[in-house]
């Protein structure tokens, strides 16, 4: 009995140290079956920024927004995917992967596409770069899938393939027909699979690939869903190979949003050659294209734009459709001349002034800094004496445009003390220079090109910054400088 016991409690032991003995293979084993999921590691990502943390965070510590980190998985794999390019053959592969002298690399002379939209080469910085990638950000509704697909429909020298993840062939189509152009040589691929697409490129081998729009798209290779941080870095990275192997331009379209739902396209930026900006107010039907960031050109560059019922038309002369064709002088309007990227534009700033109701007077603003508004009231009632603290004053830049240039300064002034003392300008008088905080008129960059716009737009009498008077340089102008030091000058020669 006793023996028995022993056996059995030796037995026991054995079992039991077999079993400790066996339990890492077996876990092993199960790990190697299940390896992608065993090795699967997760992190945080911001999907405003595409800052990755380990652990979850209410604010994001790189861009400061509240509650969009969302956990997504990584795959080892991740930063391989569609390593297999599958748009080359394998001896093109192994050509590319040689290091080469720079001075045997024979530079391609036409390495620029014309696209037949001047506004759209022109803020590309003359073209289309062979091989690059340009990402496309707005708000959606801003226009970016029309701008895109007229100007496809218009390049009959290239053969383009539109990729859509967000509209039907049948409503693209639809669109294709209100833009009104028969385009044979555009193809239109509606899939969201990158494998899907890449295997589509390969069959129409075009010349030019739109996406609209990347958060639409997701690699198979991957977990999370389309549109998260993981998913449209995979994305932009293997457009990014197929563009730089191949050579076809990619133009990739980009939804902000702020709610943090989809990632912003602030997490691609650094991964593409040129960001462009389409931006606008809604309810004008005016837009511009802005250059963010270029490889291949300047980022000075602006494209204007007029939404019409078909399309998308290229403003050559923005200054006509930004004024108001008012003869007559009202009260509270004065005109400057802002430099937009590279070019001048004539504007009008409107301004009203009226008795606060309130205890607390308004100051609104519509397309100028608020803040730089407070301060120009600021100089006037502690420079000038001006009872501004007990007014209402609202403020707008006629057109929709939002603009920064200091250089308004002087013509937003001016429209407060119109309304103020409710006499009016005359349109044909242009203000320009910064106002500084002891209300002196400071000098403003590129004052040439300014008189000379203002010239073209049939101005009389142009206000400029005395500071700016000795180093200019202008021969043939028909219009008249009158220098000016201080908003107190200025004031004085008006009212
Ligand atoms: P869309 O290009 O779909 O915007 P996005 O791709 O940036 O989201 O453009 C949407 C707006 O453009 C829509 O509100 C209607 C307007 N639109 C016109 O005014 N005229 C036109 O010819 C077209 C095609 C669109
Ligand atoms: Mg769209």
């Amino acid at each position: 009995m006793r023996i028995r016991r022993g056996a059995l409690f030796l037995s026991l032991l054995y079992s039991f140290c077999t079993l400790a003995k066996n339990t890492p293979s077996a876990t092993a084993s199960i790990g190697l079956n299940l390896s992608p999921v065993m090795k699967q590691k997760t992190a945080f990502f911001c999907q405003n920024c595409g800052h990755e943390s380990p652990k979850w965070a209410g604010k994001c510590p790189n861009c400061g927004q509240w509650n969009t980190f969302v956990e997504e998985k990584i795959l080892p794999t991740q930063p391989k995917t569609e390593a297999a390019a599958v748009w080359l053959d394998s001896e093109q592969l192994k050509e590319n992967s040689r290091a080469q002298s720079i001075s045997q690399i024979q530079a391609t002379e036409d390495i620029r596409l014309q696209l037949p939209d001047e506004e759209l080469n022109r803020t590309l910085g003359g073209g289309l770069v062979l091989g690059s990638v340009t990402l496309v950000a707005g708000d959606p509704g801003i226009g970016k899938s029309t701008l895109f697909l007229q100007t496809a429909l218009h390049a009959r020298h290239l053969k383009v393939l539109y990729v859509s993840g967000e509209e039907s062939a049948h409503q693209i189509k639809m669109r294709a027909e209100r833009l009104g152009v028969a385009a044979p040589h555009v193809y239109l691929l509606t899939a969201t699979n990158l494998q899907t697409i890449f295997a589509e490129l390969k069959k129409v081998q075009p010349n030019w690939v739109i996406i609209d729009s990347v958060q639409t798209l997701e690699s198979p290779l991957l977990d999370s869903p389309a549109g998260s941080v993981g998913q449209v870095r995979a994305v932009a990275a293997a457009l990014n190979k197929y563009a730089k192997q191949t050579s076809v331009p990619v133009t990739i379209i980009g939804h902000i949003t702020k709610d943090g739902v989809i990632a912003g396209p602030k997490v691609l930026e650094h991964m593409v050659d040129t960001v462009l900006q389409f931006e606008g107010d809604r309810h004008y039907a005016y837009r511009m294209l802005r250059t963010l960031k270029n490889r291949f050109g300047s980022t000075a560059e602006l494209g204007i734009y007029e939404m019409t019922h078909k399309g998308l038309r290229g403003v050559t002369n923005p200054s006509e459709i930004l004024l108001s064709d008012n003869e007559e002088e009202l009260s509270g309007i004065a005109r400057a001349v802002t430099i937009e990227g590279m070019r001048p534009l004539m504007i009008e700033t409107q301004a009203l002034v009226a008795q606060a109701v309130y205890g607390t007077p308004q100051r609104t603003t519509n397309g100028f800094d608020l803040r730089r508004l407070q301060l120009l009231l600021a100089v006037l009632e502690k420079r000038g004496g001006f009872h501004f603290g007990m007014k209402d004053v609202f403020l707008n830049i006629a057109g929709g445009l939002r603009l920064e240039d200091p250089a308004l300064d002087l013509a937003v002034v001016c429209a407060m003390l119109s309304s103020y003392e409710d006499i009016g300008i005359s349109s044909k008088t242009v203000f320009i220079g910064e106002v500084g905080l002891s209300g002196e008129i400071r000098a403003v960059s590129r004052i040439e090109q300014r008189i000379l716009e203002a010239q073209k737009m049939g101005v009389e009498k142009v206000f400029v910054p005395k500071a700016n008077e000795k180093s200019l340089s202008i021969s043939n102008i028909d219009l008249e400088l009158i220098p000016v030091a201080k908003v107190a000058d200025v004031y004085q020669m008006l009212f």
